[in-house]
């Protein structure tokens, strides 16, 4: 009996030693198994005893019951003190976590803002295919075979005879072959060159074309409308100045430039005017007769005016960017400024 009765007291000491070892749930129901469980030490010692004389029954079973209560409560309490350890306490003044939300793209933003504006002024929005017909970016707009835009440098070419778009320009064509005067359209939409990139060139890009169409239409008319509508977009007030220039869609044609926007007073060194206090910001011009005629509008009642911008070139002064490149690059650190 004394062997017994030893036996139960090593056990116990070997349990105990077992317990304070025990560092996570799972351990602790390593524990239970060897121990505590049906098949575990202590109820397959308990089931001895039955077995046993009867003098030694009641103290040999007395002693091994003690000992299994016991352990069954060190093992609950420890079995409370882990689970409370997993679980944190609630803290309300800890900040929430803000979920990233996505937004517009700077392009976008500029894009919707020029739409809102033309929308403002009466002119209608529409669209036009990126893959074009030669005869809508080059044919019907006067542009000449020899002409040296239609160039391998500088158009892309598909190999069934289509284009990519150079301009805008190629949707004013078909919408002025597609409907009678008199229409105020803008036309937003992205075009491609065939160019070698750098700050301020990519062969991506985004453009808007206007053109108002009807009996009496005006160079005056043409100045007017840019000229508000350009401090709309650029949100300040801003001069406008004609240039003359060449495109061989428009008869007179000009380059539209505004007061450079950067800092007031002298802008000997800004980079953005480059010293001479205007920054160019549109092609522009009455629409030559030919186009016109080429389109079926009858040129001896209706004249019209055109233009055409670039909306990276005023997202990159209203923004002040110095690399057109960042616009398509996706990187996350240039996106998330906007
Ligand atoms: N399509 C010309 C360009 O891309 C701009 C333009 C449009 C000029 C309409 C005159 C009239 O440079």
């Amino acid at each position: 009996m004394t062997d017994l009765l030893q036996r139960i007291a090593d056990l116990q000491a070997e349990a105990r030693t077992a317990l304070s070892r025990v560092q996570t749930l799972a351990e602790l129901e390593q524990f239970r198994n060897v121990y505590l469980a049906r098949r575990g030490k202590i109820p397959t010692l308990l089931r001895t005893v039955k077995d046993l004389p009867s003098d030694e029954r009641r103290p040999v079973g007395a002693a091994a019951n003690t000992l299994r209560r016991g352990l069954e409560a060190e093992y609950l309490a420890a079995r409370a003190r882990l689970r409370a350890r997993g679980v944190r306490p609630f803290d309300v003044t800890v900040p929430g976590r803000k979920p990233v939300l996505g937004h517009l793209h700077p392009l976008t933003i500029v894009r919707r803002d020029i739409e809102e504006v033309f929308l403002g002024m009466g002119f209608e929005i529409l669209d036009g295919p990126e893959v074009e017909e030669p005869r809508y970016n080059f044919d019907l707009l006067n542009v000449p075979l020899e002409h040296p835009a239609r160039d391998l440098m500088d158009t892309f070419w598909l190999t069934d005879g289509r284009l990519l778009r150079t301009h805008t320009s190629a949707a004013q064509a078909r919408v002025m072959a597609n409907r009678t005067p008199p229409f105020r359209i803008l036309i937003p939409g992205r075009v491609f060159r065939h160019e070698a990139t750098d700050a301020t060139h990519e062969s991506t890009f985004s453009q808007f074309e206007g053109l108002y169409v009807d009996e009496g239409v005006s160079l005056a008319d043409l100045k007017g409308v840019l000229g508000e509508a350009l401090q709309r977009i650029v949100h300040q007030r801003v001069d406008i100045r004609f240039r003359p220039s060449y495109f061989p869609f428009v008869e007179p044609g000009v380059e539209v430039d505004i007061s450079c926007l950067s800092r007031r007073g002298s802008h000997r060194d800004c980079r953005v005017c480059k010293g001479t206090g205007w920054v160019e910001i549109l092609g522009a011009g009455m629409i030559h007769p030919v186009v016109l005629q080429n389109v079926a509008v009858d040129s001896t009642r209706y004249r019209g005016f055109a233009f055409g911008g670039s909306i990276d070139r005023l997202a990159m002064l209203r923004y002040r960017l110095t690399d057109i490149r960042l616009f398509w690059s996706g990187d996350p650190n240039f996106l998330e400024q906007f």
